[in-house]
């Protein structure tokens, strides 16, 4: 069976915007119920030591207030089970012993928001601070230790390498501390019903709070259900489960009402993870004719005492370059801090930071263009464990990127380009970005009356799942966009993966895919099998899909519609499941990558003898120009373009807004973002929009992106997923443009007025 007409790519607009923009969309701080009561949540003022006292007495006589939680009155709870990529939060309101400054230490309940806010303020807190807290990776002290999560990679012989190059640049790099901030504060409503438990929340991920909750009041998953047709974005922060989601469904048991918590902007600064600081030492030799002979990557990061985290820095180093002798490693810093979590890009975009300012360097070091330097070490195939890849054109994002921008028209030497008193600069950075893909399961209800639904527990933070799916389901079924709903955000659904790891696209689309092949073949079914049908007779290979029929490939006579064939078998709809899941070739060039660095010729056989080619995530190359005003120091990011592989794009619009979205936050990453602590309290000094900076649109040109490559060959329908390649190498490209404006080499993010003046 071949699909109708294409559907799959069209740039049509968001089939949820008409929602959105008319206020009909309903987020999860827009839900209401019957009897709902408010939370707010009381902090800990001070980074580490214990609560001496606890004084609930007026916040509990205040008006409105229904209930004050703590440790002292708080039920047993239990934590959830361990998982490698999203860890649960300590169980919340244990005991009297804080481990961060802004763990919650009180909630408030009262019946409208203003009360409980109020009286959350009456809480008083006697404590005994313990110090000095270990706040950043230079306090002393601070203890590393090697990578846990064995991610580490090597290939040949680094040392002797560099010693034997010709040109090495030996660097250190420094990347601050990124706040999410999605504009929608993360909300959570949870109402208990005769021993079920429902619960809307901003999350990503809403099948490992449903399992995670169920886990924590001790029940079985059926009896918990998550709601999250809307997120407000959430950029990584709503991968994981955290402690206001556990306390809001413990106080609407306790209380037996449902319950609300928003978070304040305060609260999400240290409530829902944040993009750790890193300091990367990165070597690089080369010779003289630009070959890269050594590189040798070693990062360092935080992971909060009391929580994990999965964060290799150094992880796509290894796979970037063909280079003969690398090693990444990457050590953990144990600190009194809230939990770092994932954010757009976690780890690839401060990573890829240093490895392609280091290659700009080495670039200047030889007079090589950093294009044609890049080119001159391309990976043809997988460099860490020599496979194919499975689909990889970065090659033509250099090229085509290159063209379109202008590239040509570059002076080398530092600051020979200008535009009257500015200084301007233009500098890349390529991105090679790892493959991810996870189990998802989907369903598709063909109707009598020539529509479809689509059903899968995903979630749409703003990245357009609503949109691609109804186009993947619409293609598959032959049928008009406008005739497909896509239902998601709810974990009655099938099971899907979280919204995250750039991997909800592939999953997604090919469930839904698969589904709809499903669909189509039990119409056939239905059809094949009854003589008075036109396609009496015919099997899979005979028929294809259009127009709300199935007809035969070549006789165009023979057709029936779908509702016909319902009609016929006395069926009001037909609904078919569908699934996906990586294949052992696309589970892992991590494991992969490890076998071979740890277990050498051995790990490399094993390895061949399990995968025919290296999945491959997308790959992109980002060039900046960049304008200084060499006597303020002021500098404009002028002009950006990206040429993206982004594989089979589902909707050429929204895969635009997807990477355009991406290197606004890396504008974020490279100019502005940083999250300052206050040194004795761990206090999180500007957590406001105000002073929290963020892009505007004043300091945002128009962004082009360009898509180059094709369909990938490790999943049906082609995709790769481009949730976070868009962000990933802008930090590079603005600082190798800042280096050409101005001749000084930055290391350190976010760039600064002061450093330039
Ligand atoms: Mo992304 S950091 O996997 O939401």
């Amino acid at each position: 069976m071949t699909a109708g007409s294409r559907v799959i790519g069209l740039g049509l607009d968001r089939v949820d915007g008409p929602a959105k923009v008319t206020g009909a969309a309903v987020y999860t701080m827009d839900v209401t119920a019957a009897g709902l009561l408010h939370a707010s949540l009381v902090r800990s003022t001070f980074a580490v030591g214990s609560i001496t006292s606890l004084d609930t007495a007026e916040a509990a006589a205040a008006p409105g207030v229904v209930a004050v939680f703590t440790h002292e009155n708080a039920p047993r709870m239990k934590r959830p089970a361990w998982n490698l990529l999203t860890p649960p939060p300590p169980v919340p309101l244990r005991d009297s012993s804080v481990h961060h400054y802004g763990q919650y230490i009180a909630m408030v309940v009262a019946e409208t928001h203003e009360q409980a806010t109020a009286a959350a303020d009456l809480v008083r807190v006697g404590y005994r601070a313990a110090g000095p807290a270990a706040l950043s990776l230079e306090t002393p002290g601070a203890k590393g230790r090697g990578n846990p999560y064995f991610l580490d990679a090597k290939r040949g012989d680094v040392e002797s390498a560099l010693a034997a190059a010709d040109v090495t640049v030996d660097a250190t790099f420094v990347t601050s501390a990124n706040a999410h901030n999605p504009l929608g504060l993360f909300s959570t409503v949870a109402h208990w019903d005769g021993g079920r438990l429902t619960v809307h929340d901003s999350t990503q991920n809403p099948f490992l709070i449903r399992d995670s909750l169920a886990k924590v009041f001790s029940m079985s998953k059926d009896r918990v259900q998550v709601l999250t047709p809307y997120v407000g974005g959430a950029f990584g922060a709503g991968l994981r489960l955290w402690q206001h989601v556990i306390l809001t469904a413990m106080a609407a048991r306790e209380v037996g009402r449902p319950v609300k918590t928003v978070l304040t902007r305060p609260q999400m600064f240290t409530g829902v993870g944040h993009r750790p600081e890193t300091i990367q030492r990165m070597r690089v030799g080369a010779r003289r004719d630009g070959t890269i002979t050594a590189i040798d990557h070693e990062a360092t990061s935080p992971a909060a005492k009391v929580a994990n985290v999965l964060y290799p820095v150094t992880l796509s180093t290894p796979a970037t370059y063909r280079c003969d002798n690398v090693r990444g490693r990457d050590r953990q810093v144990r600190l009194d801090i809230p939990s770092p979590a994932h954010m757009r890009g976690p780890g690839e975009a401060e990573g890829n930071f240093a490895l392609e300012t280091a290659l700009d360097e080495v670039a200047y070091a030889l007079g090589i263009d950093p294009v044609d330097l890049r080119l001159r070490n391309y990976a043809d195939v997988h460099p860490q464990t020599g496979l194919a890849w499975s689909s990889k054109a970065l090659d033509e994002c250099y090229r085509q990127g290159a063209e379109r921008f202008g590239w040509a028209a570059r002076t080398p030497q530092p600051r020979s380009m200008r535009d009257g008193r500015w200084l301007v600069g233009y500098g890349m950075a390529g991105v090679t970005y790892g493959h991810y893909q996870a189990k998802c399961q989907a369903s598709v209800t063909v109707r009598r009356d020539g529509t479809a639904l689509v059903r899968s527990g995903a979630t749409d933070i703003g990245q357009g799942t609503y949109t691609v799916i109804t186009q993947v389901a619409a293609e598959g079924l032959g049928l008009d966009p406008a005739d497909v709903t896509f239902e998601l955000g709810d974990t009655d659904l099938p099971r899907a993966p979280q919204a995250g790891g750039s991997g909800l696209a592939t999953a997604l689309s090919n469930a839904v895919h698969d589904a709809t092949l499903n669909a189509v073949e039990r119409l056939l079914s239905l059809a094949g099998a009854d003589r008075s049908s036109p396609l009496y007779g015919c099997s899979a290979g005979d028929v294809v899909v259009g127009g709300g029929h199935l007809r035969h490939r070549e006789d165009v006579s023979r057709s029936e519609s779908f509702a016909a064939i319902l009609a016929r078998a006395g069926r009001p709809d037909l609904t078919a499941a569908g699934s996906s899941a990586p294949s052992r070739a696309e589970n892992g060039v991590l494991l992969g990558s490890a076998a071979v660095s740890r277990f050498g010729r051995a790990g490399r056989r094993l390895v061949e003898a399990t995968r025919a080619v290296a999945p491959a995530g997308a790959f992109a190359a980002h060039f900046v120009e960049v304008r200084v005003d060499p006597l303020l120091g002021r500098l404009r990011v002028a002009r950006v373009v990206s040429a993206v592989d982004a594989g089979q794009v589902l909707n050429e619009k929204l895969a635009r807004s997807q990477i355009i979205g991406g290197v606004v936050g890396g504008i974020g990453q490279a100019l502005f973002e940083e999250i300052t602590v206050d040194e004795g309290s761990g206090r999180v000094s500007n957590a406001t929009f105000a002073d929290y900076l963020v892009p505007v649109n004043a300091d945002v040109p128009d962004l082009d992106v360009i898509f180059v490559g094709g369909p990938d060959a490790t999943n049906a329908v082609g995709v790769k997923g481009i949730g976070e390649i868009g962000l990933v190498g802008v930090a590079a490209a603005v600082g190798n443009a800042v280096h050409h404006a101005t001749g000084r080499r930055l290391r350190s993010l976010p760039i600064t007025i002061e450093e330039l003046m």
